[in-house]
């Protein structure tokens, strides 16, 4: 088997950023045993693309995803293009044994979400949804607390993903487009915290939501509130805006158990507030046996948001290697796709005003 892999990535721009330089520094950090070559990078604007290639060190800037797809030198396609063109390329890709890692939300909605999986499975790659905060130290340190029972049983969870910039926003972009990105705060910040529900307490059984565009001459939602009830009988919040003034990135959750609670804020990266009966603790989460700092520095030494790409995509590695497997630490297509079920449902129960149930689907293949 060779030590390379071939990467192919679509997208130039926020998060062809921020995968690049995950598939750069996980070559020296986490020195996986297959390494990253990194064979095209795609998008539209041939100027940007060609300056973004050079500046990350992509060997050739394509204009066409088509030629990603079909390139025999590639082992991995990377797609961090807007929601509306994950599945095509993402589907192409996988029909021609590229194993894929594609951003969240996965697919427009739920069925072509489904259809993404059925694909991934029907294919035999392995696959990966961006769900990057599973790959916070912190974050993982909290699933492993819930999972050896540190703070009891599970009760109540509540997460919040607050920025405020959807105010003044330039609607031209396509994030405002719901032909490109089918809902606004839903897709966008929600997604992430569905997703973070469902690994930290598993999966949610029906919703409760409303959903609202405030600002005149939008198509697509400026936030939502949303409870839930979990399979496990939990039950929860979920709320994610793009007009909380004073909030950036504000992506925040806490989990009550019997014997305790955990909360995390993004904005606090590598800390990890720890409950027990009585008062929080503030644990800081870089001790050489918290997760992920075999790659990084003393203790105390803090990392940042970009590097749990690196995180992601060296798990994503490993499990290409055969040294591991994408779930249950790493969301699958299959999670991509159970989030987008909760998205259905929080948009089916807008409209209806009724509390709605989810039935998950079987992959199909
Ligand atoms: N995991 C995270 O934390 C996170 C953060 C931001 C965005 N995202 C997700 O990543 C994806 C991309 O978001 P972004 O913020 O990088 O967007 P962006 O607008 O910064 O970049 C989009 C890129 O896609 C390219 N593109 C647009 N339309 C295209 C088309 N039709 N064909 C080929 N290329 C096209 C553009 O040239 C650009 O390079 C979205 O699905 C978004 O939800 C994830």
């Amino acid at each position: 088997m060779s030590d390379t892999i071939g990467v192919a990535m679509l997208g130039h721009a926020f998060m062809g950023r921020a995968h690049s330089r995950g598939f750069r520094e996980v070559g020296y950090l986490a020195q996986p045993t297959l390494r990253p070559e990194l064979i095209s990078v795609s998008g539209r604007n041939r100027e940007a693309l060609v300056a973004m290639q050079k500046r990350y060190g992509w060997a050739e800037a394509v204009t066409d995803w088509r030629e990603q797809v079909a390139d025999p030198r590639v082992g991995l396609f990377d797609n961090g293009g807007p929601n509306k063109i994950h599945a095509e390329p993402t589907i192409e890709a996988m029909r021609n044994g590229k194993h894929v890692l594609c951003e969240k939300p996965l697919g427009m909605d739920a069925a072509e979400s489904h259809q993404m999986w059925a694909e991934a499975e029907r294919a035999g790659v392995q696959h990966m949804c961006g769900f990057n905060y599973r790959f916070v130290p912190a974050v993982r340190r909290a699933r492993e607390i819930l999972e050896s029972g540190g703070i009891g049983d599970v009760v109540h969870f509540r997460a919040t993903y607050l920025q405020s910039w959807g105010w003044e926003a330039d609607t031209s972009i396509w994030r405002f487009d719901k032909a490109q990105a089918g809902t606004g705060a839903i897709g966008d910040l929600g997604t992430h915290i569905i997703d973070l529900a469902r690994y930290l307490v598993g999966d949610i059984a029906s919703v409760s939501a409303l959903v609202r565009t405030v600002v005149p001459g939008r198509e697509i939602d400026d936030h939502f509130v949303a409870t839930i009830e979990f399979e496990n009988g939990a039950v929860g919040t979920l709320e994610a805006s793009r007009l909380a003034r004073g909030r950036i990135n504000y992506n925040a959750f806490e989990v009550n158990g019997s014997k305790g609670s955990i909360a995390f804020d993004v904005e606090r990266l590598n800390e990890l507030q720890v409950a027990d009966e009585k008062s929080f603790t503030r644990v800081l989460v870089t001790e050489p046996e918290h997760p992920f700092m075999q790659y990084w520095w003393p203790p105390g030494h803090i990392i940042g948001w970009g590097d749990t790409f690196t995180h992601e995509i060296a798990h994503l590695l490993a499990a290409i290697a055969g040294e591991g497997t994408v779930a249950p630490h790493g969301a699958t297509f299959e999670d991509g796709y159970r989030c987008a079920e909760v998205t259905d449902a929080i948009l089916r129960s807008a409209a209806s005003r009724k509390t709605e149930t989810i039935t998950y689907r079987g992959s199909d293949a």
